[in-house]
């Protein structure tokens, strides 16, 4: 009735199939995507592990405030004052440049996709010589 060595090496079997995902990647998780943080402004409206977690909130909150109330203006936490706005702020020139190098590398990962351009515009990057991996 038992068959011990059929029950053991089932179990085995079992085994390497249950932990195939932890040996076969070496324990590692898959590469994460690299971001480009801005050059010149070194600080966001809000602290970093807010922004990363929030900030779709957050930029919602923003579209809220200028579409339903008429408020553009956001007091951040280091006390200036920013325009509510995704092209003129978030996306200008100073902060995230290059859309492509940072929501779209983050947003390609994740498999988000926002429908904000459908109306927003984009900011124009100028082409440079392509990257080296
Ligand atoms: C159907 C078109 C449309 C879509 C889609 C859309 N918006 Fe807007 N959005 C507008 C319009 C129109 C305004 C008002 C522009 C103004 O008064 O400056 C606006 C204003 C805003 C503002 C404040 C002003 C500014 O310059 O940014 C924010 C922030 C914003 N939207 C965020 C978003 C986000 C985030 C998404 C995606 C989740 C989104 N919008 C999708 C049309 C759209
Ligand atoms: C570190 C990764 C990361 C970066 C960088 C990033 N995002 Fe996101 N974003 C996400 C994730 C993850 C979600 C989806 C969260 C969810 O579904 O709850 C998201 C969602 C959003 C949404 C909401 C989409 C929707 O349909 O409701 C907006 C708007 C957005 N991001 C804007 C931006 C913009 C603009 C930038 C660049 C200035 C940016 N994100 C950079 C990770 C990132």
């Amino acid at each position: 009735m038992y068959d011990g060595g059929k029950i053991v090496a089932g179990i085995i079997i079992g085994l390497i199939f249950l932990t195939f995902p932890i040996w076969y990647t070496h324990g590692t998780a898959p590469p994460r995507p690299e971001v480009k943080l801005p050059e010149k402004t070194k600080e966001c409206v809000e602290p970093r592990a807010y922004m990363k977690t929030k900030h779709m909130q957050l930029i919602d909150l923003w579209r809220d405030s200028v579409v339903r109330v008429g408020n553009r203006s956001y007091l951040a936490f280091n006390g200036k004052k920013y325009d509510m706005s995704l092209q003129n702020t978030c996306i200008s020139a100073d902060c995230h440049a290059k859309k492509s190098e940072f929501c779209d590398r983050c947003h390609n990962y994740t498999g988000v996709v926002p429908y904000c351009w459908d109306c927003h515009i984009e900011p124009e990057e100028k082409p440079q010589a392509e990257e080296k991996h």
